[in-house]
């Protein structure tokens, strides 16, 4: 067989493995997040990253005084606040995904450092800003579940893919992963304000003052 014959077989064949290996592009109906749903949400959840971010800030400040000038080395206690503010970090990771997942900017606005002169008045405004936190993930849980809508999308290597009416694409998220992981949010918040809410007892319990 001539040697020309031989190369078109191959290349012919590299031409079938690349289609059977180009993924298959679907057309599948999924529940995602109505466009006013996704304004409101963005809105929330920029708040969010306000309240996050301060109280990120603030956790490590208390260690810091606890440790260094009250000598409270107690490590429950302190290991306590570290994963209050690691798990603000991370919910603070999840908000920023999220938004950006919506079509939106984060935005990042500190705010109001408070001089810390008291650690029982820092963890007591601690525990308003978890408790916040708490009303702001059941308000951005609450609206993201009432605004799903029944979406026509490409699915393409696992992503989804709308189109508007102008021909623009742009990636979507199911409804269900996002609000999976602001109900996640909302629980951690709940457990947050019972801790932060114990912690300044047993604050109150190793400095021998107010119970
Ligand atoms: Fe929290």
């Amino acid at each position: 067989m001539p040697e020309a014959y031989n190369l078109g077989a191959a290349s012919s064949k590299i031409i079938k493995k690349k289609l059977k290996m180009s993924p298959k592009i679907e057309t599948i109906e999924v529940e995602t997040i109505s466009k006013d749903g996704k304004i409101a949400l963005i809105a929330l959840l920029n708040k969010a990253i306000q309240v996050e971010y301060g109280l990120i800030l603030n956790y490590p400040r208390i260690i810091e005084y606890l440790v260094g000038y009250e000598k409270i080395n107690d490590e429950l206690f302190i290991s306590d606040l570290e994963r209050l503010g690691e798990d603000s970090t991370r919910h603070l990771g999840w908000v920023v995904d999220i938004i950006k997942s919506l079509g939106g900017e984060p935005v990042w606005q500190m705010g109001i450092t408070e001089r810390l002169f008291d650690a029982r008045k820092l963890g007591t405004q601690q525990l308003e800003k978890e408790k916040m936190a708490v009303e702001l993930y059941k308000e951005v849980v609450h609206v993201a579940r009432m605004n799903v809508v029944k979406e026509k999308v490409l699915e393409f290597s696992g992503k989804l893919i709308k189109t508007d009416r102008n021909g623009l694409q742009e990636e979507v998220r199911e409804a269900s992963e996002v609000i999976d992981r602001l109900e996640r949010i909302e629980i951690d918040e709940i457990r947050h304000v019972k801790t932060v809410h114990d912690m300044l007892a047993t604050y109150d319990f190793l400095m021998g003052g107010e119970s």
